[in-house]
């Protein structure tokens, strides 16, 4: 499995890479940051399949059509408030796990991934970079066979970067 980091807006990748994965809330039905970057790219549709999910745990993924993205799935996971989470690492490695199982059973090849739970959710970079980059290089996948993590200004770019290597 190829891992990349790119600099970038992660609603603008083209139909190569078959899901996104949304930095949601438990209630899945919107917000700031990428889910609303996401929403709005997405459609007033996504946001009526929301509704039907249920909401997410902590730690979980669900996944839904991407409508007017260029992607077959998102994948809505739901990552630790850092300050709020009893076992925020533990919640953040689950976030990146569910997700990738969710995308190697849907047949995924190529998915990405925004830096989760690093913006309104407060969780520090440094930590949270090694956690994705780890989980994701310990994950064994059937189908999926490149990970694009899209940082979406210079300094998380360089930080997962630096993992990486
Ligand atoms: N493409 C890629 N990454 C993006 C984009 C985008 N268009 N917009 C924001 N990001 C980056 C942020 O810069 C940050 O590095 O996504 C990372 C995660 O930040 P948030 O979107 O704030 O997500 P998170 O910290 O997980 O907090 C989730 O914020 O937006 C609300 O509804 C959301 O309540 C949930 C919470």
């Amino acid at each position: 499995m190829i891992v990349e980091v790119i600099l970038g807006d992660i609603t603008k990748l083209g139909s190569e890479v078959e899901a996104i994965v949304n930095a949601a809330n438990e209630d899945l039905l919107g917000g700031g940051g990428v889910d609303g970057a996401i929403h709005r790219a997405a459609g007033p549709e996504l946001l009526k399949e929301c509704c039907t999910l249920g909401g997410c745990e902590p730690g979980d993924a669900k996944v839904s059509k991407a409508y007017n993205l260029k992607q077959k799935y998102i994948i809505h996971t739901v990552g630790p408030r850092y300050y709020s989470n009893p076992n925020p690492a533990e919640t953040l490695r689950s976030c990146y796990q569910k997700s990738l199982q969710i995308a190697d059973k849907l047949g995924v090849k190529t998915i990405a991934f925004p830096s989760i739970s690093t913006g309104v959710f407060r969780y520090p970079l440094e930590e949270a970079s090694s956690i994705a980059i780890n989980t994701i290089k310990q994950y064994k996948s059937k189908n999926i066979e490149t990970v694009i993590i899209c940082a979406f200004d210079e300094k998380t770019y360089k930080v997962y970067l630096d993992k990486l290597r």
